[in-house]
């Protein structure tokens, strides 16, 4: 099983972004637990992390014949990109949302998920513990 791990913008700050809401672990931080988690679950990941919604977009698009899941972050996009969550629908493939803060607790604004429309499940408020939660659920399923 083949998954791609996908982060919107600003994830590439984490440890230095708002370390009261998202932490003080960092991006680094991230792709190591996410590399050892796929390891220990004796699965195939790939991370990728952008601030541009085009290119999240293609990256969806490219996982299309090549991944069986996509665990995705869409960050700031989460609350409004339909285009996000056109590519999801297009390529078909079980998706997992991932947040690393507790979304339900913050402003309204954020209270709206467009890919959370497409996704199976929804993972928040669990830091970055929350997508080897993700990769659990997508390596189970099977
Ligand atoms: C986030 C929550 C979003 O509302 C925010 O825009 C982010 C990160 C999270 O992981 O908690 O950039 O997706």
């Amino acid at each position: 099983m083949k998954i791609k791990v996908i982060n919107g913008p600003n994830l590439n700050m984490l440890g230095i972004r708002e370390p009261e809401i998202y932490g003080k672990t960092t991006y680094k931080d991230l792709v190591k637990l996410v590399k050892e988690s796929a390891k220990s679950l004796g699965i195939k990941v790939k991370v990728y992390q952008s601030n541009n919604e085009g290119e999240i977009v293609s990256a969806i698009q490219k996982c299309y014949g090549k991944f069986d899941g996509i665990v995705i972050n869409p960050a700031g996009y989460t609350h409004t990109s339909v285009a996000i969550l056109d590519a999801l629908k297009s390529v078909s493939l079980p998706a997992v949302e991932v947040h690393i803060s507790k979304v339900d607790e913050r402003e309204d604004f954020r209270q709206i998920s467009y890919v959370g429309k497409y996704c199976e499940k929804t993972i928040k408020g669990l830091g970055i513990d929350g997508y080897k939660k993700a990769l659990e659920y997508l390596a189970n399923k099977k």
